[in-house]
């Protein structure tokens, strides 16, 4: 039972839904006061009544029941007890018997999610600025799954537009096969910033690669083949990347899928009379709504980014008739998104309100940790890599005769790259740091694995209990539980705000209350049997739903540390 649900249903003031309600009841500071509180201060601009006034009032609604064991107003605050002992057995019985299950639904039985994301460049860096995109996205489909929704995992490969004739031209020049079959993704980049830095003085390269690229499009064979090619070496070399950081995609129809699939699209624009004409490109004006014109085809009759997006759209919505499709693109895409969403909502597409642009913040390295001078692409495998090793340094300086120390590291390191993209509220800038995200004691991932270490060696030496019994509570052991409980309430509101950043803030939360319980109450030397054997089974219980959070962000947590 939730029981803050519970409460928020009894509270019924006017103008505010139970939704609010609920975000509004919090966890006082101190159990003495009550287990959850609701500030009144905000209504009493609405009522024009003092705040201790209203929760006068409220509180004379609300008569005590099974749960509620006392209601009081305390200084503008509705203060709730609940009966503890009923509480505690309900939110551990649920984490045990549940177990990898808890915090999941069926909510989303029979509703299909598409996620577009990491989306990344053929033949370009996949670099520091894709981590976002990559494990946002992948913490959203499996969150949505946990919720019972079909996920379509969507990597909308950017495979469309002249750079691949620059590039065909490049190889021919100065290509050489088995270079570039080592090299990977490094080796094509290189021959693309050659191409830029030499057409500078030959502008006839740059004729060559149009031509290039007109060849890939009307399906020559040689130009053809070298694009496929291009391709399969991108995605080998990224797939490195996605098995580190347990990414999975279901399709990878980018935007040369498209490529063919645009004329109705531009037809219905032409007879629903949208289309208008600029400096000879055709385009929709978007003046009514506030923002430029959306290019639909360019001059020479060329599409573009915009265009294939609207029919990537229209395809999904065939293809999978998504109840949401979601784009996990930076916030620099704002006008983009809003513009061909605009523009399907404009050509009569109902399921255009599903569609739903998931903005994230910039992330850069910090200063002096990595040379970004001269404009040099920081690529995320080197971070991943780097971040790996300083796990690793730092491990067996604190455990050296720790088994596996590698995979612990890699668990470690790889974590601590997710975390640190996915602790913050998305929008958010964040500026990365090794040392911010591999401290021991800080709101990090390591922290989190040190404690699930900590929770697992207890349980090892006192065992798991197959029952237990509720003795007198301890303030720490019913902050912790109140914590726990909030789990598959805070995987919904992940999902509803597309934030895993809330499922992030739940482990090290729970983490710091395991904290504080571990240190100021005895496990193993509890004072009686029956409380050994209840704080053995609340270490479980931590346990389970700290591995439950982290399957959600797709970090791993080793047993040992
Ligand atoms: N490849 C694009 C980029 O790197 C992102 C694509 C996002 N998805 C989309 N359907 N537009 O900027």
């Amino acid at each position: 039972m939730d029981y803050k649900k519970h409460i928020a249903e009894k509270i019924k003031i006017e103008g505010a839904t139970e939704q609010e309600i609920y975000d509004l009841l919090a966890l006082p500071p101190n159990t003495e006061m009550g287990d959850y509180a609701l500030p009144c201060f905000k209504f009493a601009k609405i009522f024009r009544k003092s705040p201790a006034m209203i929760a006068e009032e409220l509180k004379n609604t609300i008569a005590t029941d099974e749960v509620i064991s006392e209601v009081s107003a305390v200084n503008g605050y509705l203060n709730f007890k609940i009966d503890k002992n009923g509480f505690v057995s309900e939110t551990l019985d649920k984490i045990l018997t549940q177990k990898e299950a808890y915090g999941a639904s069926n909510e989303g039985n029979g509703k299909t999610v598409c996620i577009d994301y990491s989306s990344i460049n053929i033949a370009k860096p996949f670099h520091i600025g894709h981590l976002s995109t990559t494990v946002l996205g992948g913490a959203l489909y499996r969150i949505f799954n946990y919720l019972g929704y079909k996920t379509v995992g969507i990597n909308h490969l950017g495979d469309y537009g002249t750079q691949f004739g620059k590039l065909i031209s490049a190889f021919k020049r100065w290509g050489n096969k088995e270079e570039i079959e080592a090299g990977g993704i490094r080796a094509l980049n290189e021959l693309y910033v050659r191409f830029h830095k030499e057409a500078e003085e030959h502008p006839e390269y740059d004729d060559e690669a149009r031509a290039y690229f007109k060849k890939i499009e009307q399906g020559d064979e040689e130009c053809q083949a070298l694009f496929r090619w291009f391709k399969e070496l991108t995605l080998k070399d990224v797939q490195k990347i996605y098995e580190l950081l347990d990414i999975q995609f279901d399709s990878y129809a980018g935007e040369s899928f498209f490529s063919d699939k645009m004329s109705p699209i531009v037809e219905e624009l032409k007879e629903k009379g949208l289309l208008t004409e600029s400096r000879g490109a055709q385009v929709v004006d978007l003046e009514a709504y506030g923002m430029p014109p959306c290019m639909i085809l360019k001059s020479d009759g060329s599409s573009l980014y915009a265009t294939r997006d609207m029919a990537a759209a229209t395809y999904r919505k065939k293809e999978y008739d998504f109840y949401k499709c979601l784009y996990v693109v930076a916030y620099q895409q704002n006008l983009h998104f809003k513009q061909f969403f605009k523009v399907l909502e404009l050509m009569g597409k109902e399921w255009s309100k599903d569609l739903v642009h998931v903005a994230y913040g910039m992330v850069s390295l910090e200063e002096g940790t990595m040379s970004t001078r001269k404009g040099n692409v920081v690529f995320l495998e080197d971070v991943i890599n780097k971040c790996i090793e300083k796990a690793y340094t730092i491990i067996d300086e604190k455990n050296p005769n720790l088994e596996d120390k590698e995979e612990v590291a890699k668990k470690v390191g790889v974590g601590a790259v997710i975390f640190g993209a996915l602790y913050n509220n998305k929008i958010k800038d964040i500026v990365f740091s090794y040392d911010k995200v591999l401290n021991f004691d800080g709101e990090t991932s390591v922290y989190v694995q040190y404690t699930c270490a900590r929770a697992n060696s207890v349980l090892q030496k006192g065992g798991v209990p197959s029952a237990y019994e509720i003795p007198a509570l301890t303030g720490e052991e019913i902050e912790l539980v109140k914590t726990l409980a909030t789990f598959p309430e805070t995987v919904k509101s992940a999902a509803e705000k597309y934030e895993p950043s809330l499922i992030a803030r739940f482990a090290v939360d729970v983490a710091q209350k395991f904290n504080k319980f571990y240190f100021d109450c005895k496990i193993l030397a509890a004072e009686d049997e029956k409380t050994k054997n209840f704080r053995l089974a609340l270490t479980n219980a931590t346990l389970q739903a700290l591995k439950n959070a982290f399957a959600l962000l797709g970090i791993g947590i080793p047993d040992k540390m």
